[in-house]
């Protein structure tokens, strides 16, 4: 975003990053992203709202003085302090050493082990607190943990926009910034779902908080921190339909118990087999597939996993661990979401047979509720190993209905 005007008093200032093919390390960014910051000029008063990453700083200097050559930034709004929001504080902070900066309480808490000036108070904002900039009023309206535990949005009351940080937002990148400019609409509309699933899937309650605070506003413009500008009568209201539809909270008739495993030489999966079986003997009617985890992807097997009733993971001992792919699987884990969730571990092992109890520690880690009894085998299992892995099955699957 490269200077956008908005409204006469609103532009837009951040940066496009078109490069960009991984955001925080695990998220693919196929199409590039923006961080977006915005300029809010009343009579009086001009406020920021949100800084870009530290890396692109002299971007948004730079597009400030462009947009207005002499102005001075009596306020910084930080919406959420993530570092690709506020990385640029201390700079901001050096230029204009009166600036205010105004956050929720929860983000002063961070900003203060972000800004690490002993000298330098941050200023909260409640929910519904006003801040008049002189015949444009911005209004603070909380949204916690979208998506984090500090997140507000920003509302200026006069013309109707709403600054939502990172909801409905979209690592997306194109020059022009809104969403009647967007040129491939195909792959912007997958990245706002992909950004939607990575970013938001997790705090679905919160999704639908948030869509109820917007409801009470008149908005007609959301100005995201990542991504295209979204208007009413263009992409707006399909974005606040897509949102609804996709935090409301699935029913299934049946429950959902993937088993994951790896297998060197089989007996792990013979073991995963039976398992099932006794599963499906306590729960006929549960949808229990099982899943060799190095033939499939890795992120269709995490949404598995994240949207299960309960799961079991299986692996073979290999260096005293289980197997790399499993703990990949695993750190795709939404903690949130999985607290006190159902799972279990077994696995075939030839020496020690570690694999289990390092399975075991990274789900208590994540606070599932772990079967008390670990299913091991040693070597191959014979027909009474195999029997007793049928009797593990029932025995998770009666321990999990109580
Ligand atoms: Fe775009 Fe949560 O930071």
């Amino acid at each position: 975003m490269a200077h956008t005007k908005i409204t006469p008093q609103i532009s837009g200032v951040g940066v496009l990053n078109p490069n960009m093919r991984v955001f925080d390390i695990i998220m693919k960014t196929e199409y590039g992203t923006s961080y977006n910051a915005y300029l809010v000029r009343g009579c009086e008063k001009t406020a920021l709202i949100d800084t870009v990453h530290k890396d692109y700083i002299d971007y948004l200097f730079a597009n400030i003085k462009e947009v207005a050559p002499d102005v001075t930034i009596d306020y910084l709004i930080m919406n959420h302090n993530e570092p690709d929001h506020s990385g640029g504080i201390a700079e901001l902070l050096d230029y204009y050493p009166n600036m205010k900066i105004l956050s929720s309480k929860t983000g002063s808490v961070f900003l203060k082990d972000i800004i690490n000036r002993d000298d330098y108070v941050i200023e909260t904002v409640s929910d519904g607190d006003t801040l008049d900039l002189g015949g444009t009023t911005l209004r603070f309206v909380h949204a916690p943990f979208l998506h984090w535990a500090d997140s507000m949005f920003t509302y200026v009351e006069q013309d109707k926009v709403l600054f939502s940080c990172d909801f409905l937002g979209a690592h997306y990148c194109e020059p022009q910034g809104y969403d009647h400019t967007v040129v491939y609409q195909k792959e912007f509309e997958h990245a706002f779902l992909g950004y939607y699933e990575a970013i938001f899937s997790p705090f679905q309650k919160h999704v639908r908080n948030g869509l109820d605070q917007m409801k009470k506003l008149d908005v007609e413009i959301v100005a995201p921190s990542h991504g295209p500008i979204l208007t009413k009568g263009c992409f707006l209201e399909k974005a606040v339909s897509r949102y609804e539809s996709w935090s409301t909270p699935v029913v299934r008739e049946e429950r959902v118990i993937p088993i994951f495993y790896c297998s060197a030489y089989g007996n792990t999966e013979r073991v995963a087999n039976h398992i099932a079986q006794g599963i499906q003997q306590v729960i006929p009617d549960a949808a229990i597939q099982k899943y060799n985890v190095i033939e499939h992807d890795v992120a269709k097997l995490a949404k598995i996993m994240n949207e299960s009733d309960a799961f079991l993971l299986g692996s073979p001992t290999i260096n005293r661990d289980a197997l790399p792919p499993m703990h990949i699987l695993l750190a795709h884990a939404e903690a949130i979401g999985m607290a006190k969730r159902p799972v279990s571990v077994f696995g075939s092992y030839g020496w020690s047979g570690e694999a289990c109890k390092h399975l075991r520690n990274r789900l208590s880690d994540l606070k599932t509720n772990v079967y008390p009894d670990d299913f091991r085998v040693h070597f191959i299992p014979s027909e009474q190993d195999l029997k007793q892995a049928v009797c593990h099955g029932q025995a998770f699957a009666q321990w999990m209905l109580k």
